[in-house]
């Protein structure tokens, strides 16, 4: 037993799960444990409080010029889930949006969302047609943009979480601003990984989480541009302006600002560097598994994001159990992206839009990657699948 323990303490540990939350960086924790310092309630109005205002201010307008969008446009949530909330749901309440348009490969922030508004506050639930990759076809969302005159919103994720592929966001934006609707995009894998200019397009709302860059959990962000119209979902004091009451989560907020500030002050580098550990992996699969398959477009460098690939592997169902534990036995951490895995499973309802029924036997598997891994957490990684197909 205490073998065990000291052989599991002592191996590899290789942590290929990004997409589900990433290392915090140092430096974020150092400033973390400096503001946990900073006591005072940012609403009081004495020196205390005020410190705590000023860095929040302070952190607000940080975050907003690196996307070039006013301070006042930036809130703060709890998270990613709560931006998207948030925006759909007092969009349909505040705005008159009578008709959501969205994809059946949408976060479940997004669509347990549409769907609760699709029944209890009777809105039109469109959902716009996928090629075979997941990708939306503009020309089905045109025709459900001019279907009737209500006032739609539409909500589709720039970077998918499971399969990766990022959509040409701007084009989509520029069509729905043509027939009036409103636009929100769940951005949550993808501030912090590009380059973003609020005012090179009209995108209306953006919803952030700083723990996929190396940030803490349970903060996040909403942009919500001026003068939107939107009032707040939780309703109290006036903090945020009035759109999120509660009081801030000040060493949050100082920390999602400097895993911000890393984020784009090093983006390049960084993007350069994961971008060439994505691609080295999808050489090594292709070398050692030559049957396994990139779902989506996650094994096109140019139509999905450089942070993931989602795999789907020639195993045999008896395997396929067991997959995700023997690869946690040798110190893997990667997420599993596909049905039929676990009895108790309901299985990826974003493959189950994109895969054939015999490719939906087999197991998917999402690796997700940062600055932290290198090509020898690849080598290892992939050497233990090929154990595993071959034992
Ligand atoms: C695309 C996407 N949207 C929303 C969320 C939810 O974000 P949070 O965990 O911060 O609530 C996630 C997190 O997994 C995500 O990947």
């Amino acid at each position: 037993m205490l073998y065990l323990f000291l052989e599991y303490a002592y191996m590899k540990h290789v942590y290929l799960d990004n997409a589900a939350t990433t290392q915090v960086h140092p430096n974020v924790i150092a400033k973390m444990q400096d503001a946990l310092g900073t006591y005072g309630n940012p609403s009081s109005t004495h020196s205390f409080g005020r410190t705590a205002k000023t860095a929040i201010e302070s952190a607000r307008k940080t975050i907003a010029k690196y996307i070039n969008a006013q301070p006042s446009e930036i809130i703060f949530t709890s998270g990613g889930t709560e931006a998207d909330n948030m925006i759909i749901r007092c969009a349909v309440r505040d705005l008159g949006v009578k008709t959501i348009i969205t994809s059946r490969i949408e976060h479940h922030a997004v669509l347990h969302t549409v769907e609760e508004l699709e029944q209890k506050a009777a809105i039109q639930l469109l959902y716009v047609d996928l090629d075979v990759y997941g990708n939306p076809d503009l020309a089905h969302l045109e025709t459900l943009l001019q279907k009737d005159d209500s006032k739609k919103l539409v909500s589709l994720m720039h970077v998918n979480n499971e399969i990766g592929n990022k959509i040409d966001l701007e084009e989509i934006t520029f069509l729905s601003k043509k027939y009036g609707a409103l636009v929100h995009s769940d951005t949550v894998q993808s501030l912090g990984h590009y380059n973003w200019d609020v005012k090179a397009f009209p995108i209306d709302f953006l919803a952030a989480a700083a723990h996929k860059f190396h940030g803490p959990k349970g903060i996040g962000f909403a942009f919500i541009r001026k003068n939107s119209g939107l009032s707040c979902m939780i309703s109290g004091g006036s903090q945020e302006r009035g759109l999120r009451a509660g009081t801030e989560s000040f060493h949050n907020i100082v920390g999602l600002e400097e895993a911000f500030i890393h984020a784009y002050e090093n983006l390049e580098a960084e993007k350069k560097y994961v971008e060439e550990l994505k691609s080295y992996f999808i050489a090594q699969v292709k070398s050692t598994i030559p049957n396994a398959k990139f779902n989506g477009h996650s094994g096109d460098m140019d139509k999905s994001t450089y942070t993931l690939v989602n795999v789907c592997l020639p195993i045999t169902e008896d395997k396929a159990m067991l997959l995700l534990f023997n690869l946690d036995m040798k110190g893997i951490a990667c997420s599993k992206g596909s049905a039929c895995q676990s009895g108790s499973d309901a299985g990826s309802h974003v493959l189950t839009q994109i895969l054939s029924a015999e490719d939906m036997k087999k197991p998917s598997v999402r690796f997700s990657f940062s600055t932290y891994n290198t090509k020898e957490d690849i080598d290892y990684t992939i050497g233990v699948i090929k154990d595993i197909i071959e034992a």
